[in-house]
């Protein structure tokens, strides 16, 4: 799709589809009003007619409009102007493109210069416009033999006040990018574990390698591991045929000496649970377990498509989880690389143990902050459903930081305790640390447990087991948390 800027009025634009958006009582923006204007009052009449009220969401096209340059006229409501929020506007957005997307249409023009999101400014809403187009547009196919028809629409046209031209050509790019970054997160979560192998990770991640100037990849082999003393890491893979990979993006848009920031991602290709077998109902979702890594190497392209000028390191921790004859045991016990002593009560509790290794491995890159993305556990689904993102730090500016980067790209986290008096859950007999802390705080004593690995700098955890993918009938990954992790990361000066 292509994105841009048109200063001039709604009615003289020339596209395959104008899209103008109708408040809920009627009255019309200064956009709809010139297009009323030249069309002998089409609009108002339609209006009055009562099929058109206005309400949020709802839509309308109109065929060979009155008065209008474009061939169709698409009318979508917004609801109430003064509770036209960034959610509104998003679920607005959203609507439009559906409807424009059934349409045998190429061009699309949005009639929003006069559209005021009450609590964003204009280029936000250039940003959510191309961030939903690409969004929505996603479709999966690789695995079906009957390919989806792709979207006709090729570009996407925005009005707006000349001098905001520089700024909202900006906040497009922005947009764009985001969204294809969420897509490819969705892309990689959606595939089959069959396919989607920590081989086939750290392909993935080679790419943006070899994609961009600034990407230098490089992936760590079990043997490489086992020299680094990543006991904890290797004992998940140890049951699986499919070899483990430490996959490390680099990418440098600042000064050397500028810290980078660092992302974690978990990437269990596959979690059975290991010798503590999972239950085999939807056990076919556990091919989501690597939605930490999907969104790092997404959000690793596209700070390097944006070219930010910061440092940033992404690191994902990648093997499949599976019983074997040499699968790790409940009661074994392993030493991480930090040199701390583990003993694996629940072999399920898996994403922990590749993710402090990990996490100690983050240390050499003398890491301005660290952030790590884990689908990691069931008590986050249970506490959030699927709309927030579970966050925990050590480090309560970091942690504001997030949040506050989460309501902005409508991609929300909610932060729980890290509080010392959930650490002593993790004590045990025969190890340092044990990998489980009971049946309850489950979401809090896993990040206990990273928590050990991380005193060396600051760091926030993102459970996203209940954000990172949808069950049911819409079944499938959202490519969450790569919209927060990108405004986050857009925010950072080197
Ligand atoms: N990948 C799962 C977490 C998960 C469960 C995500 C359900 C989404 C839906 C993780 O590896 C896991 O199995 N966690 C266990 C930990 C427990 C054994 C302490 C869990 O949450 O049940
Ligand atoms: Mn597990
Ligand atoms: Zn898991």
């Amino acid at each position: 799709m292509k994105y841009s800027i048109r200063v001039g009025s709604a009615h003289t634009v020339t596209a395959d589809c104008l899209v103008l958006v109708i408040w809920n009582k009627g009255d019309l923006n200064n956009e709809a009003r010139a297009v009323d204007g030249a069309s002998a009052k089409s609009l108002s009449k339609l209006l009055r007619a009562g099929d058109f009220d206005g309400k949020l969401g709802d839509s309308l096209v109109i065929h060979n409009p009155a008065g209008v340059r474009a061939k169709r006229l698409l009318l979508v409501g917004g609801g109430d102007a003064r509770k036209f929020t960034a959610k509104n506007a998003a679920k607005t957005l959203r609507s439009a493109l559906q409807a424009a997307f059934k349409l045998n249409a190429a061009s699309l023009h949005l009639a929003i210069a006069s559209v005021t999101v009450i609590d964003r400014d204009p280029a936000w809403l250039a940003t959510r416009v191309a961030l939903e187009a690409e969004d929505s547009s996603y479709r999966y196919d690789t695995t079906k033999s009957q390919k989806s028809k792709p979207v006709a629409i090729k570009t996407i046209s925005l009005s707006a006040a000349g001098n905001q031209r520089k700024s909202l050509e900006r906040a497009l790019k922005l947009g764009q990018e985001t969204g294809k970054a969420i897509n490819h997160a969705k892309q990689l979560g959606n595939l089959p574990a069959n396919i989607c192998t920590p081989t086939y990770l750290a392909k993935e991640a080679q790419q943006l390698d070899k994609r961009h100037a600034a990407v230098t990849t490089s992936v760590l082999s079990e043997k490489q591991m086992q020299r680094l003393g990543m006991g904890s890491l290797l004992s998940v893979s140890a049951g699986s045929v499919q070899e483990a990979k430490l996959i490390v993006m680099q990418y440098k848009g600042a000064a050397a000496s500028s810290k980078p920031h660092v992302l974690v991602g978990k990437g269990i290709t596959f979690d059975t649970g290991g010798i503590s077998l999972k239950p085999g109902l939807a056990m076919d979702e556990m091919k989501f377990d690597m939605c930490g890594a999907a969104s790092v190497i997404a959000t690793m392209g596209c700070v390097a498509a944006l070219k930010l000028p910061i440092n940033v390191v992404g690191i994902v921790a990648a093997s499949e989880n599976m019983p074997g004859s040499q699968a790790t045991k409940p009661g074994d016990i392993v030493t991480s690389m930090s040199g701390k002593t583990i003993e694996i009560l629940n072999t399920d509790a898996e994403g922990r143990l590749v993710l402090c290794d990990a996490l100690t491995y983050a240390e050499r890159f003398k890491p301005r902050s660290v952030i790590d993305i884990a689908t990691l556990t069931g008590a986050a689904v249970a506490t959030f459903g699927s709309y927030a993102t579970a966050m925990l730090s050590n480090n309560d500016k970091l942690a504001a930081a997030l949040l506050e980067c989460g309501q902005q790209s409508l991609d929300p986290a909610w932060q729980l305790p890290l509080w010392d008096e959930y650490q002593g859950l993790l004590d045990s007999n025969f190890a340092d640390i044990a990998n489980i802390g009971g049946p309850r705080a489950g979401t809090i004593t896993a990040a206990c447990f990273l928590s050990r690995f991380t005193e060396k700098f600051k760091w926030a955890h993102l459970d996203i087991a209940g954000s990172a993918w949808n069950s049911g009938a819409q079944k499938g990954a959202t490519g969450r948390p790569v919209g927060l992790l990108v405004e986050y990361l857009s925010r950072q000066r080197a």
